[in-house]
């Protein structure tokens, strides 16, 4: 654990991992422990960031790759500056949804960029600044789909190239999370909603 007060938590996964759920669930755990948590996100979680959010997910036109990935490294650096190390130094609990692992996983995953490159460039962004510990809400891509989708058709094309991309995106979050085993905790997405919170917080009780 780092020496800095506070204690910086990220949550990372692909879409529809349940992040969302187990953040909820994991602020009202600590809340009702007496801790002041601040929940927080990536894109957007500063003023600018809401700017470059709206940028990055919205707009219809192409984005260079190299742009995007800058663009999500802007919303980090202003992130990290002006809202997650300020609430660090108070020595609150930062809940944060999303940060440089997925960069790395999605910007990635693209096939144009180099994931060592854009974690450097992230990294550059925040003068180095990494969580405490990010929770992997893991879960095959595949899955995820045939959960979701009732009526039981094969993919389309486009589709296909969607599931390889997110097979990508997961692939890349578990190298990252095999590099660093101190910082991450892998849990299965499958399981149930009450079983991955009580992972969660006994990893999360340690580090308090
Ligand atoms: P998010 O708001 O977490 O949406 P969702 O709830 O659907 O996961 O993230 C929006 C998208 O932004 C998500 O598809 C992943 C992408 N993203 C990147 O590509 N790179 C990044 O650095 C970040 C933080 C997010």
């Amino acid at each position: 654990m780092s020496s800095r007060p506070g204690l910086w938590i990220t949550l990372e996964g692909g879409d529809g991992s349940g992040k969302t759920t187990q953040a909820e669930m994991l602020e009202s755990w600590l809340a009702d422990a007496g801790h002041t948590v601040l929940r927080t996100r990536e894109p957007g979680g500063s003023e600018v960031g809401q700017l470059i959010r709206d940028i990055v997910l919205h707009h219809t036109g192409e984005i260079a790759p190299r742009a995007e990935a800058l663009l999500y490294a802007a919303d980090r650096a202003n992130h990290v500056a002006t809202v997650v190390q300020p609430a660090l130094n108070r020595g609150e609990i930062v809940l944060q949804d999303r940060y440089l692992d997925s960069s790395v996983a999605y910007q990635g995953a693209g096939r144009v960029l180099d994931g060592s490159q854009v974690r450097d460039l992230s990294l550059w962004a925040t003068e180095g600044a990494l969580p405490d510990l990010t929770l992997l809400l893991d879960l095959d891509p595949a899955a995820a789909r045939v959960r979701l989708d009732a009526a039981d058709k094969p993919f389309d094309r486009l589709e296909a190239e969607k599931l390889d991309f997110h097979t990508r995106v997961r692939e890349a979050f578990l190298a990252l999370a095999k590099a660093e085993p101190e910082r991450f905790l892998v849990v299965d997405a499958l399981a149930s909603v009450e079983n991955i919170a009580e992972q969660i917080r006994a990893r999360v009780s340690s580090l308090l």
